[in-house]
């Protein structure tokens, strides 16, 4: 998710010492926007004043600050017919079929496991800790991994489970939650896009009241002076009915990724007042798209009190920005191709991101690979930092997705290369799991890019003496690094999704079994160095040369909804949850494309 989708707590803290660190590396940074992050983000939390906490609010209740005069509706008309995503497959042979079938079955066995230490260890608990059994309450409270695990219960065919699931979920109080600051992202991907999806694949009936609910919650998010929302949202305050204004530090990826779950929720219900709440930021990105420091795109971090999405010079596809570039063509589809602006913000935002923060990486087998960096931008001079994070394998999908669906070859043609930079990535580290956050020698363009053993050695010393003077590791055996790497910077595997995500679309997309085996290779290498007792454990250094790799008591609800979904759906029948009929959100909730 891209931070990230789907961030944990880890990746929030990692990540802003990343954007702290690549602040403080880089010479010119504009003033303001430490200090802006330092008072918006947490300078003004002691001076609040009490707020009551109270135990169970109603959403629909709280009065309006910022009333509207209008609202946009959504587009009507008849959809249009989208290109054909999928390949063609014709009937596998026998053969085929069983060894298909067999990997599927063990996906599927290592689910429900996983499964069944949730409702034995933290029914109604957002996490189960795998090592120890315990659980925690970090989203809110409200069940995330039992929401996030409804879809993948019911597409593996366990009805029992989802039954009994479903009428948890109805217990779920969104009045309360056990944490004062909401996520409004994670709220928006896990929950809300959670229980959409189970809702269309179902038609239970409970799950779109509690999406309703969770929609109404959110919504409140959104009453500020300029209808821009908070994205670290003040439960009590809000729900006290006290006046809110948007912050002027912001995520990008936080307000950009709200459109997919918010269009689907007007949709199903009727009620254009979602649609109307995100199109107010969608214009905004529109109107700014060609003006900030890297035209085409926008920085990590936004001013939503002031709406203005231009100021910051750092640019990536990665973490903190990912999923606002994925729902450009996914938003496009589900609106059945009504509004050409999504069509436009994909088209024009690829366009810069394949000029700036695309690299090929030097490696010794000399692959044919592209990967994605991060992008310090300014006036006219823009440098590319081949930074490569695992996060960032999303855009394999995105790209060769938006290829298929805009018809553009070449972007299903990076979107292979960007695939296999994660397959590639994979396989080049001790136990076949590539790190989270790490860095490469980028060649100079995409052609003059021959193995050069000293050329990487060199940049490994200057990194580790420039850049990081405490580190001892002064040797590249110290630094445990794979050749082609040039630094590891955060050693852990936390089950994340992104590289089986575009392995499963290009297989989807091309019909190649190279793709399925490379999926196999991957999972057999996570469920090999993941698996507890109970279920499976985050890693917390996947480079390690003396034994196995150390675990973390975290499992992310993303495993079940996301990851091991992607392994299932890569081992089923290709008409399973097609390309053609559904895009999936940043969370792995499938959504039907309208026909
Ligand atoms: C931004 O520039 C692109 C050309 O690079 C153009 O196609 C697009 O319409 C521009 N967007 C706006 C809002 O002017
Ligand atoms: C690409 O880089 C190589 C090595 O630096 C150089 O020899 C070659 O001329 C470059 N090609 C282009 C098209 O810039």
């Amino acid at each position: 998710m891209a931070l990230l989708k789907r961030y944990g707590v880890y990746t929030i803290i990692a990540a802003c010492f990343l954007y702290l660190f690549y602040q403080l590396s880089f010479p010119y940074n504009p003033e303001g926007i430490q200090g802006d992050q330092k008072d918006s983000k947490h300078g003004d939390k002691g001076e609040q004043p009490t707020v009551p906490k109270l135990k169970n609010y109603d959403w629909t209740k709280v009065p309006v600050r910022n009333p509207l005069t209008s609202l946009t509706p959504l587009p009507t008309g008849k959809p249009l017919p989208l290109p054909k995503i999928q390949f063609d497959f014709t009937k596998e042979k026998d053969i085929e079929k069983s060894l298909r079938e067999t990997r599927r079955a063990e996906v599927k066995r290592v689910f429900e496991r996983s499964w069944k230490a949730y409702t034995e260890h933290a029914w109604m608990q957002d996490e189960v800790e795998p090592i120890s059994g315990g659980s925690k309450n970090g989203f809110g409270g409200w069940a995330a991994t039992l929401i996030d695990a409804l879809d993948t219960l019911w597409i593996m065919g366990m009805k029992e489970e989802f039954k009994k699931a479903v009428t948890a979920v109805e217990k779920v109080n969104f009045g309360t939650s056990s944490i004062d600051t909401v996520n409004v992202f994670e709220t928006n991907i896990r929950h809300l896009g959670g229980l959409l999806s189970a809702y269309e694949l179902s038609g239970e009936n409970t799950l779109i009241k509690k999406a309703k609910e969770v929609g109404e919650m959110l919504y409140v998010a959104f009453d500020t002076p300029n209808r821009m929302p908070i994205t670290r949202w003040d439960f009590h305050k809000a729900g006290n009915g006290y006046a809110q204004v948007a912050d002027e530090v912001v995520l990008v990826a936080e307000i950009g990724s709200l459109t997919m779950e918010f269009t689907r929720l007007s949709q199903t219900t009727k009620d254009p007042k979602w649609y109307d709440a995100i199109t107010r930021i969608t214009e905004v990105f529109e109107k700014q798209q060609n003006k900030t420091h890297l035209p085409g795109m926008w920085p990590i971090v936004v001013n939503a009190k002031k709406t203005d999405f231009t100021v910051d010079t750092g640019f990536t596809l990665g973490a903190m920005s990912d999923s606002l570039y994925e729902y450009f063509p996914k938003t496009y589809a589900l609106l059945g191709g009504l509004n050409p602006v999504y069509k436009k913000l994909y088209e024009v935002s690829m366009k810069t991101a394949i000029e700036h923060t695309l690299y090929r990486p030097m490696t010794p087998d000399n692959a044919d690979i592209l990967m994605s960096g991060f992008v310090r931008a300014e006036g006219s001079r823009a440098m590319l930092i081949p930074e490569w994070q695992h996060l960032i394998c999303f855009t394999g999908g995105m790209f060769a997705l938006g290829g298929r669906m805009f018809e553009i070859k070449e972007h299903v043609d990076i979107g292979r290369k960007l695939a296999d930079a994660c397959v590639w990535s994979y396989k080049a580290l001790p136990f076949g799991i590539m790190p989270e956050v790490s860095h490469m020698y980028a060649c100079p363009n995409g052609t003059g890019c021959e193995w050069d053993e000293k050329k990487w050695k060199d940049e490994v010393a200057r990194k580790a003496n420039m850049e990081n003077e405490e580190d001892p590791l002064k040797n590249i055996a110290a630094a445990r690094l794979p050749k082609g790497f040039t630094e590891i910077n955060d050693r852990r595997y936390i089950l994340r999704p992104e590289a089986i995500e575009s392995v499963f679309i290009l297989y989807r997309i091309t019909g190649q079994q190279q793709w399925q085996a490379a999926a196999w290779d991957m999972f057999t290498a996570i469920q090999k160095y993941t698996q507890t007792d109970l279920a499976n454990a985050a890693l917390a250094d996947i480079s390690v040369t003396d034994g196995m790799p150390p675990k973390m008591d975290s499992m992310e609800s993303f495993w079940m909804a996301e990851t091991l979904k992607y392994f299932y759906l890569v081992f089923s029948e290709p008409d399973l949850i097609s390309l053609d009929d559904y895009v999936f959100n940043t969370e792995a909730h499938p959504f039907r494309i309208p026909k």
